[in-house]
């Protein structure tokens, strides 16, 4: 594990080998796995132990080329290899579209071989860290005065490979000097704002306080913040946005209070395919999620729990959505097609 000193990217190619922080562990340990078949790359997938749906998408296509790379040194059939790969990878998780892109991106190439599906796959991790401080750059011009803001779940680096989508914007603003105080919405069950946003806002020295979930509504109505942030997993066609959930609740908040609700997403998070928020398929995670916390069963023991990962945002809630290439006004550009 000492091969790197981090900080390292969230998730990396290494040779012929996909390199993860694994963020079960953080902020406690940084540690760094290793990853060289399809299968442990899914079940860290499944674990979370890389999430967020830029590095989601980065593992879809990493996820294709390591497949190829195995196939080949066992001389087996790369291009089968690469599509029963990106088959198992795109039915890992459900809701964030950028999995299934990014490992069909890939997968499309598999007739060149083991070559020209590696070289995709770094070219899509680079594209990332580009779209994303593009998205930063031009998030933050939009928020210009808007000095408190309130972001939900983690769209930092560790949700990327190394800006993220929602942080990436409070980074620039903050190098601008422009940021007052940030509120962290811990993001019950598996707390990925008080874990990783916080740290990650730590890394940068930003000043923020963590909040419990139900505190958003009523910050928001109390004047206590300017702008929610936040990103997302999948936008349909008419602009409803799936994001972590709890993502709903800051949007109402938000259109009551009359402050901006901003969605940071990559262009690759669009999805043409999907027309509606209602259609897109909101993943089902572990009761024990729910009824435990930290590992321990604080619900009784006769009661069940509904733990959907994700909610959707409806189009007409959504101010602006911002993209490495434009920003896009739900209600005035209602349908969402790729420039
Ligand atoms: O279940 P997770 O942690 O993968 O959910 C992540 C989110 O909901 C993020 O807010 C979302 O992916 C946008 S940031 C890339």
């Amino acid at each position: 594990v000492a091969r790197y000193v981090l900080p390292v990217r969230t998730i990396d190619w290494n040779v012929d080998e996909v390199v993860i922080i694994d963020q079960t562990a953080l902020p406690a340990a940084e540690r760094v796995v290793h990853l060289r078949t399809v299968d442990e790359l899914v079940d860290a997938i499944r674990r979370l132990s890389v999430r967020g749906a830029m590095a989601l998408g980065v593992a879809g296509a990493l996820g294709v080329a390591l497949a190829a790379c195995r196939a080949d040194e066992e001389g087996g059939n790369v291009r089968q290899a690469a599509e029963s790969a990106a088959a198992k990878l795109v039915k890992a998780r459900p809701t964030a579209v950028n999995l299934s892109w990014g490992a069909k991106r890939v997968a499309a190439l598999a007739a060149g071989g083991r070559s020209a599906m590696v070289a995709e796959a770094i070219r899509i991790l680079e594209e990332d860290v580009t779209a994303n401080r593009a998205i930063g750059e031009r998030g933050a011009t939009l928020l210009e005065g808007r000095r408190r803001i309130l972001t939900h779940c983690n769209a930092g680096a560790l949700a990327g490979t190394e800006w993220g989508t929602a942080l990436s914007i409070i980074r620039v603003l903050h190098e601008r000097g422009a940021i007052s105080e940030i509120f962290v919405s811990e993001t019950r069950p598996l707390l990925q704002g008080a874990r990783l946003t916080a740290w990650e806002l730590g890394q940068m020295g930003v000043p923020h306080r963590v909040v419990v979930d139900g505190a958003g509504a009523g910050l928001i109505l109390s004047g206590r913040v300017d702008a929610v942030v936040v990103g997302a997993d999948r936008i349909a066609r008419n602009g409803d946005v799936a994001n972590k959930i709890g993502t709903v609740a800051h949007a109402l908040a938000a259109r009551r209070a009359g402050i901006p609700f901003i969605v940071a997403a990559p262009e690759s998070t669009l999805d043409p395919d999907t027309e509606t928020g209602s259609s897109i398929e909101i993943e089902e995670r572990d009761p024990n999620e729910v009824l435990c916390f930290a590992g321990i069963r604080v619900a009784p023991d006769g009661s069940s729990a509904l733990n959907l990962a994700f909610d959707v945002t409806p189009a007409d809630l959504v101010t602006a959505i911002v993209t490495e290439s434009r920003v896009i006004y739900p209600s005035a550009d209602y349908i969402l097609a790729r420039p």
